[in-house]
């Protein structure tokens, strides 16, 4: 089972106390990196710990709860090697996996509720890379990263 770390702002801090539980009571090992409350916060800021965890592999993969998902991904995709993935439903959660290898979930807790977050989580722990011609285009995302662009 993997690691994972989770984070959110206070946009994303209610449901991000029901996705922890979820995935504790499923035996998942989750590092808590905050917010602890409905306070106003930064969302860059607990992002940016979830993907520095993942970076330096002190997790497999990272959980990232703003109002919407928007602004955790665009910060987590700042950071080298990871690809964090804004979604939305069991579908885009899945298919994040499937073809984009996303180390980094990310969706919004003025957006989603606990049953579809929950369903969210479930389909992209359930499903794997494929690889294929899926890897050929990643590589090409981390060239452009190398690259510096
Ligand atoms: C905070 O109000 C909100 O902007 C934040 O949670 C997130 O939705 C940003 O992308």
């Amino acid at each position: 089972m993997e690691s994972i770390a989770i984070g959110a702002d206070h946009g994303g801090y209610p449901l991000k106390e029901d996705v922890k539980a979820y995935l504790v009571e499923k035996g998942y090992s989750v590092m808590d990196v905050g917010t602890t409350s409905e306070e106003s916060v930064d969302y860059p800021d607990f992002a940016a710990e979830v993907a520095r965890a993942v970076q330096q592999k002190k997790v497999e993969l990272g959980i990232l709860i703003c109002g919407t998902g928007i602004g955790m991904a665009m910060t987590a995709n700042k950071f080298k090697g990871i690809r964090a993935a804004v979604v939305h439903d069991a579908y885009t959660a899945a298919m994040s996996r499937r073809h984009n290898n996303a180390n980094i979930i990310t969706f919004g807790g003025r957006v989603v509720g606990a049953g579809v977050a929950f369903s969210i989580v479930d389909a992209w722990l359930g499903n794997r890379f494929e690889g294929g011609r899926h890897t050929r285009r990643l590589d090409k995302i981390g060239a452009f990263e190398k690259k510096g662009y």
